[in-house]
């Protein structure tokens, strides 16, 4: 009789989100992942290149695994190129992942916004349709850039998009009239662009440029205006506000339960200043 060739009792494929820089953005989750025992995956440009995720847990204290493997994405519009290194990424991954250890894939900021790791999951997926996925999610290089720029992403009822710029200045243009905040990741090719566009909607004022947030290097430049001509870095982004957008009337009934919310959300400005102004009064001797 012929026996049946064991099923490979695949580990589970973890992508681990490290937030995008600063290790201390590293959740509790990401962090026990990483510490578990599971086989370690980093992404690298080119084969033997330093790693910007494996960069974050090194700065974090962590021991690099021996048996930690790179997994090559070349940066190339080639489309044969990377596919061929699509399709040896994935390979690798799932015989990897035959050994049946876990195996954990670091991602820099979260791991499902504009990450290798869900391409690389489907890919692996498209293989051993049974690879069982978990992703642990992350601070975004946004989150972490408006918090470092001391700015809100959005308040209130207000609208935010999140696209790569490299959509052009005539849709970014569009969206600021629908958007109060854009963030323009991938912003290094066009930002020339971008900041003249900027300057003739009078909106240098309200844009913020984040580059490297939380890793050595990071720059957060107000002067918008001043970078026009600089090669920046890959890792950058701008957060733009159009504070002149004409707004849009909420549906009755979400007014009303944004009107309720807003009771119990802080008062604006104007209203806490005079409260406070009152209340210092009262203690006046
Ligand atoms: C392939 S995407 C990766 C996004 C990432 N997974 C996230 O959650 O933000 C790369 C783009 O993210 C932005 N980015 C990533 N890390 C950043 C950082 N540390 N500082 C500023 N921008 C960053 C840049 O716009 C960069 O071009």
């Amino acid at each position: 009789m012929n026996a049946t060739p064991p099923t490979p009792r695949f580990g589970r494929l973890i992508g681990v989100s490290l937030g995008p820089g600063d290790p201390e953005l590293i959740t509790r989750r990401g962090w026990a992942a990483l510490q578990s025992g599971a086989r370690w995956a980093y992404p690298v440009k080119k084969a033997a290149e330093r790693s910007y995720a494996l960069d974050i847990a090194r700065r974090g204290g962590l021991d690099i695994p021996q048996d930690a493997v790179e997994l090559v994405f070349p940066m190339t519009r080639d489309a044969e190129a990377l596919a061929r290194a699509w399709a040896r990424a994935a390979a690798q991954t799932v015989q990897l992942l035959a050994e049946g250890r876990d195996l954990v894939f670091l991602v820099e900021g979260d791991a499902s916004t504009y990450s290798t790791f869900r391409h690389l999951a489907r890919a692996a997926r498209e293989l051993a349709a049974e690879i069982e996925v978990d992703t642990i999610a992350g601070v975004s290089s946004f989150a972490a850039a408006a918090a470092l720029a001391d700015v809100a992403l959005a308040e209130e009822d207000e609208t935010v998009a999140v696209i790569p710029a490299a959509y052009g200045t005539a849709l970014i243009e569009h969206l600021l009239d629908e958007f109060d905040t854009l963030v323009l990741m991938k912003v290094k090719p066009l930002l020339d662009e971008v900041i003249e566009m900027l300057e003739r909607r009078g909106l240098l004022a309200t844009s913020c440029f984040i580059e490297k947030a939380g890793a050595p290097g990071e720059r957060v430049v107000r002067d918008v205006a001043s970078l026009r001509g600089e090669t920046v870095n890959y890792l950058s982004l701008l957060l733009v506000s159009n504070p002149k957008r004409a707004r849009g009337e909420l549906r009755r009934g979400c007014r009303r339960r944004a009107e309720h919310a807003a009771a119990r959300s802080i008062p604006p400005a104007h209203t806490m200043e005079a409260a406070l102004a009152n209340s210092v009064e009262g203690l006046a001797p």
